[in-house]
């Protein structure tokens, strides 16, 4: 992993430490799914984008959740990595689509080798996560995974469609992060579920846990990318703005803003440009960033209260101190 996870790394380390061989399992899974390809050019960027960091967050959920239920089978590392595998292929079309230039503190794929590539690539990780999921066998699995991959596909179109538009508001955007972020968050729990052969209520608990955390993981991407580091996040800040994305620090800070600011944002998003420092300055100014924190937390306590479900364990525990280390993190 390269410097730019280190800061997040050392503290992740801790909460992930019961399942830190799982995670490893599943970087050495994903190494193999790229190994063979009869093109070398898949093999490549496969490893360039897979070994260049990322929090594995949705195979560690995965992972804890199967144990916080009581799985000791081997199928969790197979399905951290497919889960690992379909939200790479999602990254690879979420670049060219907002033409990122920068994840994981290095060049994207686009950005490297062309938006054809980049496309192409991932429909490879799409396509192979659907194999990888099927060798599994688990017909709940399998509706897990393929309606969240298609209900991402949906919040990534409304979120295109929502962009330039000044009168997005909070509700419309908790549409698109539920869908194109959380829902990715509970099929984790639900795959875990259909592993563990868990209880509809358990996986209703977790699935609401789940959602909560994507929510607030959304949220906290989205101050990241008014306050951030790229540094730190190995991601440029002001992407966001630039796409006229209308994001929640966005939303809060022109209901806090006077008639003068309001419409500066509003030109702003409508013309998908501006004074980046300027807005920047207008967010801070506003108690946007703080608001959207607590907006945030509220999330967090809901995502707390539904893990009341699960027994004590220190998979358990992992899966309480993963709910703050979302809103805290910098990467
Ligand atoms: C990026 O996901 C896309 C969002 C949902 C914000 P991550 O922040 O989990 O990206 P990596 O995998 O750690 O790079
Ligand atoms: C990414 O959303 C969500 C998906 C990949 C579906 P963003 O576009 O907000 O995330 P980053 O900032 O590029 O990681
Ligand atoms: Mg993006
Ligand atoms: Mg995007």
């Amino acid at each position: 992993m390269t410097s730019n996870t280190s800061s997040i790394k050392k503290s992740a380390q801790t909460v992930l430490a019961p399942i830190a061989e799982d995670l490893k399992a599943v970087n050495d899974i994903l190494a193999r799914e790229f190994a063979h390809s009869q093109s070398p050019t898949i093999t490549e960027i496969g490893s360039y984008i897979t070994q260049a960091g990322g929090k594995r967050m949705r195979p560690a959920l995965l992972m804890l959740m199967a144990k916080a239920l009581g799985y000791s089978g081997n199928d969790h590392r197979e399905l951290g990595a497919t889960i690992e595998m379909l939200h790479t292929a999602t990254l690879m079309h979420d670049d060219v689509v907002d033409e990122g230039m920068m994840r994981r503190g290095r060049p994207t794929a686009n950005a490297k080798w062309g938006n054809s590539v980049a496309v192409l690539v991932g429909d490879f990780m799409y396509t192979r996560s659907f194999e990888m999921m099927i060798r599994i066998g688990n017909l709940r699995v399998m509706q897990a995974l393929a309606c969240a991959a298609n209900t991402l596909s949906e919040g990534e179109v409304i979120q295109m469609k929502n962009a330039h538009d000044p009168s997005v508001d909070e509700a419309r955007y908790l549409k698109v992060i539920e869908r194109k972020t959380s829902v990715l968050f509970a099929a984790a729990a639900e795959m875990a579920s259909a592993l563990a052969g868990a209880s509809k209520e358990a996986e209703e608990a977790l699935v609401n846990y789940t959602m909560a955390l994507g929510n607030a993981f959304q949220i906290a991407d989205d101050i990241l990318d008014y306050s951030g580091n790229p540094t730190e996040s190995g991601k440029q800040i002001g992407a966001d703005f630039e796409e006229g994305k209308v994001t929640l620090p966005v939303i809060y800070a022109m209901q806090a803003a006077n008639e003068q600011d309001r419409a500066f944002i509003e030109k702003a998003i409508r013309d998908g440009h501006g004074d980046f420092e300027k807005i920047s300055q207008i967010i801070q100014a506003s108690g946007a960033i703080e608001r959207c924190k607590v907006r945030a937390k509220m999330e967090l306590e809901k995502g707390k209260l539904a893990l009341d479900v699960l027994p004590s364990s220190i998979f358990k525990n992992s899966l309480i101190e993963l709910l703050s280390f979302v809103v805290e993190r910098k990467a």
